[in-house]
């Protein structure tokens, strides 16, 4: 898709990106290359290959043809250089689409026959984002560490304990916990105790939230409340969600990070202006456009606020406060939320708003 200029000089907040998700076409090759180089049994990649070119020719994809793909990535990025390749150059890419403030996520994994642990590859992830601060990248950048439903409760407690740890040493770079994986996985609810041991140590929560329909599931987790919604696709009645859960999320002011494409290629919703980023937005909501997996679904951020306005007929106004608005919605304090919106107001004058 063309993306107008004004999007891509548009500053924009990115809240909901998972690292390996976010992998461009040009790392991957990057990846096969040098274990190419370095000997190693090269990955049979037909089944991603075969996946872009279905999203390039615009066929109907699945919500599980997406976690093959991630299943398939993680086969590539199985080491602690890996991980901080790929981490580096994701924070280049949304430098370069525009981006201004990014909170990655991302699941730590333990891959014994690399060396490398769950540890070692949150260290790998931090150490790509200071890079990417000296090297002098005009992007702030945060990270989240992320629990996949999809594992074992023992799993989810040893990354809460590392998520604590990391959070209290990594000099504020740490800020919050993911909960997300495969929402047909396990029962959400058993999660929930690690939850609140994390937000009691400071971490803040954005949990995948109603991805799904599930009633039961949706009303515990809003009823936390988390300080974000991942999705929120089926939070409505009549819709998988209920008015409990609608006037919970309200109640609260959750923010939603909405993610239009992911959402499409995942089938979770028929079409774009069917997305449930009308009601919220209608409503007045706090409502933040974000990628998802911008390299599983061939997208970019500013391609989303694009799709976004050009389905819900905005202005370049209602455009523009769509982005600063996402403001709001960070893990970080006033002051770093001062600092923004004054780089925003410095860039507005900058764009061409007719
Ligand atoms: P990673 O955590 O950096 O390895 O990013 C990929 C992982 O993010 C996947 O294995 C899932 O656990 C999670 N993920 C990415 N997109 C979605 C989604 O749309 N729903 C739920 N989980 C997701
Ligand atoms: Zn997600």
């Amino acid at each position: 898709m063309e993306v107008d200029p004004f999007y891509r000089n548009l500053p924009k907040i990115e809240l909901h990106a998972h690292i390996n998700g976010s992998i461009s076409t040009e790392t991957i090759d990057e990846l096969l290359a040098k274990n190419q180089q370095e000997g190693k049994q090269q990955l049979d990649i037909t089944a991603l290959q075969r996946w872009k070119a279905g999203l390039e020719k615009g066929e109907s994809m699945t919500f599980d043809g997406c976690f093959d793909m991630f299943r398939l990535i993680h086969q590539l990025v199985d080491n602690c250089e890996a991980v901080a390749i790929v981490t580096r150059n994701v924070i280049r890419e949304f430098a370069e689409d525009g981006v201004r403030y990014l909170e990655l996520r991302s699941t730590p994994r333990d891959v014994p026959e690399t060396g490398m642990t769950k540890r070692s590859y949150v260290e790998s992830v931090l150490s790509a984002i200071h890079e990417s601060k000296d090297a002098g990248l005009d992007i702030i950048v945060r990270f989240m560490i992320a629990i996949d439903r999809g594992r074992d409760l023992k799993t989810a407690q040893e990354t809460v304990k590392l998520a604590k740890e990391f959070y209290a040493s990594s000099g504020g770079v740490v800020v919050g916990l993911d909960l997300s994986g495969d929402p047909n996985k396990n029962d959400v609810r058993d999660y929930i105790p690690f939850l609140k041991e994390a937000r009691e140590s400071g971490l803040k929560l954005a949990i995948h939230t109603a991805e799904i329909p599930n009633v039961t599931e949706s009303l515990a987790l809003v009823q936390l409340p988390p300080d974000r919604i991942g999705h929120g696709t089926f939070l409505q009645p009549g819709d998988g969600g209920s008015q409990e859960i609608v006037n919970t999320v309200i109640k609260y002011k959750t923010p939603l990070e909405l993610c239009l494409s992911s959402n499409i290629i995942g089938q979770t919703v028929t079409s774009f202006d069917n997305h449930h980023f009308k009601f919220w937005y209608d409503g007045g909501h706090p409502c933040v456009i974000c990628t998802d997996d911008k390299g599983i679904f061939a997208t970019s951020l500013s391609q989303e606020y694009q799709i976004t306005a050009s389905t819900f007929n905005l202005t370049r106004d209602q455009v523009w406060e769509l982005s600063l608005k996402s403001i709001e919605a960070i893990f970080a304090d006033d002051v770093m939320k001062d600092k923004l919106r004054n780089l925003w107001a410095n860039e507005k004058s900058k764009l061409e708003f007719t």
